[in-house]
């Protein structure tokens, strides 16, 4: 079973609209979209905004419906200028930006007493999704590197520099590290997916509504098209 998680209702309902067999369970407030999408097994649900959402979703998923993957889709702010809006980033790893314990040695964004400052995304879910995107999403182009999260959409160039001179990461959203923690904590692959939709600068609250939809149907076009792809042991 493959869990895909979107923060928000317009990321995931063109998936749950293409979705065959469906049946519907509520917990935590989260809807859990249970169905069949290009002939594989999946639960889709909107997770709601920021990490404790998508920390809670993710257990959720592990717990009730023993995913085997889990897919993170959404938008998310570039911290690229080669990363233009319309354009796919899939994550290697994932942190948490606004994590800080650095008064007792930790680098910033690291979680005191877990062993690494970032979590890995799984490299087999990663090159299945680039392979995908390329094939149909041909006129944007896709990256793969860090992805960083916080409980802060970010619109300010100050900000947008002291994350890219802090971490090196190629764009910030609010859920995915969450998402990448939990799956960590229960051994479950996982995989980050997002379509750039403002350059989390000062523009980024003028950008980001008049490129959300755009972004979302790219990355509505690659999660369709890998679900299909995706051979899970
Ligand atoms: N999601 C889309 N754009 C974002 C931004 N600039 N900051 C945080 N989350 C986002």
């Amino acid at each position: 079973m493959i869990g895909i998680i979107g923060a928000m209702e317009e990321e995931v309902n063109q998936l749950k609209a293409a979705m065959e067999e469906v049946s519907v369970e509520t917990k935590a407030s989260m809807d859990f979209c249970r169905g069949r999408l290009s002939g594989k097994d999946i639960v889709v649900v909107r997770s709601g905004i920021g990490k404790v959402n998508a920390g809670i979703c993710t257990q959720i998923l592990a717990d009730l419906y023993s995913v085997n993957a889990v897919i993170n889709t959404g938008i998310a702010g570039s911290l690229h200028a080669q990363i233009d809006i319309g354009d796919i980033v899939l994550s290697t790893d994932v942190l948490q930006h606004d994590v800080d314990a650095v008064a007792f040695g930790y680098p910033v964004g690291q979680i005191p007493r877990m062993e690494s400052l970032s979590f890995q995304a799984d490299r087999h879910l990663a090159d299945c999704a680039e392979k995908c995107c390329q094939r149909v999403n041909p006129d944007i182009k896709t990256f793969k590197g860090r992805v960083l999260s916080g409980d802060q959409f970010v619109a300010d160039k100050e900000k947008k520099e002291w994350l890219i001179k802090t971490f090196g990461g190629l764009c910030t959203e609010m859920e995915g590290a969450a998402i990448g923690q939990a799956s960590y904590l229960n051994g479950i692959p996982f995989l980050i997916v997002r379509a750039i939709s403002d350059k989390a600068d000062d523009s980024a609250s003028m950008d980001y509504p008049a490129f959300e939809a755009k972004a979302i149907s790219h990355t509505v076009a690659l999660v369709k098209d890998m679900v299909g792809h995706l051979e899970l042991v």
